[in-house]
């Protein structure tokens, strides 16, 4: 007998709305039904009057938002028949795709910016057996070449140019959405190639519509094909924002940027791939798009570990950063509801965390005494 209520992944969940058939073998690790936590302490030291809520996707089986596009993207490789995948990455993409195709038996090559990835996700990489090419150059050289090698090797894309990653990563809306009742006011994300943005965007559409014709240019993907691709809005969408690292700003300089350069090392794309698609979703959704500095990520990456116990890496704090500038500027008015998604999981970066706690008053060595130890405790009790 099956055991029938085990969560078994977003592609079985939301099956209806996705390009599977009963046939198709299902490569997943059970990523999706990711947390959506209320911040209570942030708001109060805002002293502004809004609901904050994170949708804390490090908490997805290889840390990141990725595994909702690579359940997708590799399901429908090994569908196809394929026997490799390759994606250009900055670390969480080559972590989901390695894992991925080890589930289902295939190889996985990534392209990494050599000296340029988190710690954490160098070694998800190897451990799940991916080849592993470290590039002397930046992920749009790696992306160039991705692009340029896949017509020539038998080896299927799983970058975002995939359309399948983009209806694995659109879930994250629907959960959001089934979770509150209704969508947020505004949706708040970090980016970076840009398709998250575009892929929450779908997802809010076709939530939001009944049956009739296509509603948003920016669901090219799915070809009008898509369950919910429908006429009339139902449902309220949010104004979608998303926060660039200012070093790695293309969407804010208005061209594409060669020498992107961020602590975030994970949004440090100066080419997005999605840069149609992303301009859409802004003019469809009344959004905008806002850059943050390195400083304000990590300010907000230490606030949300210390007043909140939830701990992103530094790209997915530019969410935050950003919003905490919009709510401050009235930009975001009192009494908005928002959901800021938090890409990935802190335990990617330790060397960042590390380096920003080093120093400070809560990191102690002491003698392995009694004394020693009661001394800490009562002079560090808040
Ligand atoms: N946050 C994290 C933690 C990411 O890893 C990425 C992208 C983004 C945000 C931006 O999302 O590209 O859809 O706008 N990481 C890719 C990678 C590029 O290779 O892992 P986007």
């Amino acid at each position: 007998m099956p055991f029938r209520n085990r969560y078994t992944g977003l592609i079985d969940r939301y099956r209806d709305r996705l390009p599977v058939s009963d046939d198709t073998r299902i490569i997943s690790l059970g990523e999706g039904n990711t947390p959506l936590i209320r911040l209570h302490n942030i708001p109060k030291l805002l002293g502004k009057q809004v609901d904050i809520y994170v949708k804390y996707e490090g908490l997805n089986p290889t840390g990141s938002f990725k595994d909702r596009g690579m359940t997708m993207a590799v399901t429908k490789a090994v569908e196809e028949g394929s026997k490799a995948i390759i994606c250009a990455s900055t670390g969480n993409t080559s972590a989901a795709a390695a894992a991925y195709a080890a589930r289902a038996g295939i190889t996985a090559f990534v392209l990494i910016p050599d000296g340029k990835i988190a710690m954490g996700k160098l070694a998800q990489a190897m451990m799940y057996g991916a080849i592993t090419l470290q590039i002397k150059g930046n992920f749009d050289d790696g992306m160039r070449l991705v692009k340029e090698v896949a017509g020539e090797a038998p080896v299927t894309i799983v970058n975002s140019v995939n359309p399948y990653r983009l209806q694995g990563q659109k879930t994250a809306a629907f959960e959001i959405i089934e979770e509150l009742g209704r969508a947020p006011d505004y949706h708040c994300l970090p980016v970076g190639n840009a398709g998250n943005i575009t892929a929450h965007w779908i997802g809010y559409c076709e939530y939001s519509s009944a049956s009739g014709e296509h509603v948003t240019e920016a669901c090219a993907y799915c070809n009008g094909k898509c369950a919910y691709a429908g006429g009339a809005i139902v449902g309220n969408r949010p104004k979608m924002v998303g926060y660039q690292a200012a070093g790695s700003a293309p969407f804010l300089r208005g061209h594409m940027v060669d020498h992107p350069e961020t602590i975030a090392t994970a949004i440090r794309i100066g080419h997005p791939q999605s840069w149609d698609r992303a301009w859409n979703v802004m003019e469809e959704s009344g959004g905008w798009f806002a850059e943050v500095t390195d400083a304000e990520i990590l300010a907000a990456q230490k606030m949300l570990t210390q007043y909140e116990g939830v701990f992103c890496e530094p790209a997915s704090a530019a969410s935050l950063a950003g919003a905490i500038k919009d709510i401050q500027s009235g930009k975001i008015p009192e009494g908005s509801s928002l959901v800021l998604t938090l890409t990935g999981n802190g335990l990617k970066d330790p060397d960042t965390a590390i380096a920003q706690c080093q120093g400070k008053a809560t990191l102690l060595t002491i003698d392995a005494t009694l004394d020693q130890v009661k001394r800490a405790i009562l002079d560090n009790m808040r």
